[in-house]
């Protein structure tokens, strides 16, 4: 691994060891490791389902999409998964004191599983149920009690109203406070780290421009291309769980120099 991407592996821990205040955001890309599929890689998601039957109006309207987004639900192989060798390189990160706080996408908990303690959760996440009625929050292992003794889908034992996993679907509100948060922050880094994200899906997709214009440097790590690779001032197309570790012992390696 590190033979082949060894330049990029050193110039990336190089900008690392010199930056006051790194962002590190995350996509699906960071999980597929855990066994948590992607959504627009070769084997993503939305190559086996259709996205817009998945949004946010589906969900209130028609029964049928309540019934399949609970299905995905208890499928979600991301309730059990554990952290992978990308997530425990960015708690390193945090460890050495070079991390200002972890922008993700995602939604399986795994950077606070790896130990990080500043984690902007910019599409919600699996742990929690919300009633969209009354905003009673079960947390989702209860739920998925529920499910395994044959409800197919659940509502809220306080008011009766439709219950959803606190993701952000499409066409649902983005949290305003996380959203507002994530912009401070990437508009005030120094060097902006991207972790396994296509960068196609807005709001979050401008989180590493913010910082661009902010002056910051931008770094990407990602198996596909992505349409900021020309504004990187780092690119590595490599799989992420196995380049991590290696910069991170670099940065090591130059914090003790
Ligand atoms: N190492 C590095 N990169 C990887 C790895 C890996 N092990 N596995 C996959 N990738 C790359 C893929 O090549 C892809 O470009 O990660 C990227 C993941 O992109 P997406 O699947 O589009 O995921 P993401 O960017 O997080 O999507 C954003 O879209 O569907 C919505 O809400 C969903 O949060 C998600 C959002």
């Amino acid at each position: 691994m590190a033979l082949t991407h060894g330049a990029e592996i050193q110039e990336l821990a190089r900008l690392i060891a010199a930056c006051q205040h790194l962002v590190v955001f995350t996509g699906a890309g960071v999980s597929t490791e855990s066994g948590i599929p992607d959504f627009r890689g070769p084997d993503g998601i939305w190559t086996k389902f259709n996205s817009s039957d998945f949004t946010f109006q589906k969900f209130l309207t028609s029964p049928e999409t309540r019934r399949t987004s609970w299905q995905r639900f208890r499928a979600n192989p991301a309730h059990d998964a554990q952290p992978n060798p990308a997530h425990h390189a960015i708690a390193e990160l945090e460890r050495l004191g070079k991390l200002d706080c972890v922008i993700t996408q995602n939604v399986d908990n795994l950077h606070e599983k790896a130990g990080n303690t500043h984690v902007i959760e910019l599409h919600g996440t699996l742990k929690w149920v919300i009633c969209l009625e009354c905003g009673h929050r079960y947390a989702s292992r209860e739920v998925r009690l529920w499910l395994e003794d044959g409800e197919t889908v659940p509502t809220c034992r306080e008011c009766g109203g439709l219950l959803k996993s606190a993701t952000v679907s499409f066409g649902q509100p983005m949290p305003e406070r996380e959203t507002a948060e994530a912009e401070r922050r990437s508009r005030r880094c120094d060097l902006f780290l991207v972790v396994g994200s296509s960068l196609v899906v807005y709001p979050a997709a401008f989180m590493p421009v913010y910082a661009l214009e902010a002056g910051a440097k931008l770094a990407i790590v990602n198996l596909q291309p992505t349409p900021l690779d020309q504004r990187a001032d780092v690119v590595l197309h490599a799989q992420a769980g196995e380049a991590l570790p290696h910069v991170v012992s670099e940065v090591k390696r130059l914090l003790e120099a």
